[in-house]
């Protein structure tokens, strides 16, 4: 059961929309501040976090901020709408675990959602795994692969050559 929600955003704008919009009489509380994810300071409880809408270097950033306070009980969702490759690069050297992975399909959009824990065995792919099966796992390939193969560089082609070699 979710006690308490905690909304932050460095915008302005966002948080007045936010406070204007959220209904105050929930069954559980909701906070609304205004701040960056790198200015956050955890609370001890157990915390589902979400970072979303953002590309991968302020999702990254967020993250290397927020490592040293969060505990095994924690997990992470992320989504990241641009720069996914060098993010999950580094997320593959670090010491976060892969708790689960997809690919949704909003509004003829494509985004990856991963969700990450400190306690795991399965290292997050630099490519990912479990987002390629299914239906939209085939579209999302299809749309990787008519966006990348415009690219030249080395990190591109390598993307290119396992997406091709998806079966
Ligand atoms: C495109 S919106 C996405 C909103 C929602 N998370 C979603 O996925 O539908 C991105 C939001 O992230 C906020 N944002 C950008 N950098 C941020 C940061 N460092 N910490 C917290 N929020 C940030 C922006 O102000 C904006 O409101």
């Amino acid at each position: 059961m979710v006690s308490s929600i905690h909304l932050v955003d460095p915008s302005i704008e966002v948080i007045k929309n936010l406070k204007d919009s959220y209904i105050t009489e929930q069954d559980f509380k909701i906070t609304i501040e205004h701040k960056s994810g790198q200015d956050l300071v955890l609370r001890p409880q157990k915390k589902l976090i979400l970072i979303a809408g953002m590309g991968g270097k302020e999702i990254g950033s967020i993250l290397t901020h927020l490592l040293p306070q969060l505990t095994v009980d924690d997990d992470v969702i992320i989504s990241p709408h641009r720069d996914i490759l060098p993010l999950r690069e580094s997320l593959a050297l670090s010491t976060f675990y892969l708790k689960d992975e997809s690919v949704v399909l909003d509004e003829g959009r494509f985004y990856q959602v991963i969700c990450l824990s400190l306690s795991g065995n399965v290292k997050v792919h630099s490519y990912g795994t479990k987002i390629w099966g299914g239906e939209t796992g085939r579209g999302y390939r299809e749309h990787q692969l008519l966006h990348f193969n415009a690219h030249k560089d080395t990190r591109s082609l390598a993307y290119v050559s396992f997406l091709k070699a998806l079966t």
